[in-house]
């Protein structure tokens, strides 16, 4: 088992399952030209949230961590007319390249973007008592993981999906004496998860972005 054959059997499921799609190819093409870490999710995994988006009804969506709009517009496509996903980006350059990708997208009138750090934006959101989220995906910098978990809490409702990106790394999860930041922010996210008692899992995942996976919990 190697990259080679999980970016091989990715590449297969996106052609046999993903529509060809131009606007997110040169948002992608975009990224890259202006050196952006090539961390977005991929195009099986921002279909994956797509459908979660339908099934859960979601109308509200928060995301921790734009990059540049990639997952955004995956999300903003699968909401309703009426829909809206807010995402927070602390990189300004990151933002202005997200917006100006959402609004090739045509979701512009869906997804917004906030340029800020994600910690006082939700405190301010949540200081504002907005309407709670549908869904929330975590995907920003591991080691604030366990802050945005405890902040996301607060933004939720009974029935809110929670889903944090790259819980994963490699493996490194499963290591109680990691010295990695992320991986400590990681495994106190689970930690803190598990504490809350809700129902939660994680997915392992192979593909074209490696080894990692993801979580997801239901609010009660
Ligand atoms: C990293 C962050 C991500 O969101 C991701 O999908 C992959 C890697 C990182 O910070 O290393
Ligand atoms: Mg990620």
């Amino acid at each position: 088992m190697n990259n080679e054959i999980w970016s091989a059997v990715d590449r297969y499921f996106q052609d046999a399952f993903l529509k060809r799609d131009e606007i997110l190819e040169s948002v992608l093409e975009r990224c890259r030209q202006a050196g952006l870490p090539d961390i977005n999710v991929s195009p099986c995994q921002g279909q994956l949230l797509a459908i979660v988006t339908k099934i859960s009804k979601a109308k509200r969506i928060l995301e921790i961590g734009t990059l540049g709009g990639y997952s955004t517009i995956w999300f903003a496509r699968a909401l309703p007319s009426d829909g809206m996903i807010l995402s927070i980006e602390l990189m300004e350059d990151y933002a202005k390249l997200a917006r100006e990708n959402i609004t090739l997208a045509h979701v512009d009138r869906k997804a917004m973007v906030i340029c800020g750090d994600a910690r006082m934006v939700m405190e301010r959101l949540i200081d504002d008592a907005v309407e709670p989220f549908d869904l929330i995906f975590i995907d920003a910098d591991k080691p604030s993981n366990p802050i945005y978990l405890a902040l996301a809490v607060k933004l939720a409702r009974s029935g809110t999906v929670i889903i944090s990106d790259n819980v994963v790394r490699e493996g490194a999860v499963a290591d109680e004496n990691t010295v990695d930041p992320k991986v400590i922010g990681i495994r106190q996210y689970c930690e803190d998860l598990s504490k809350l008692g809700w129902e939660s899992t994680a997915i392992q995942t192979v593909g074209v972005k490696g080894y990692d996976g993801f979580s997801i919990t239901m609010v009660p």
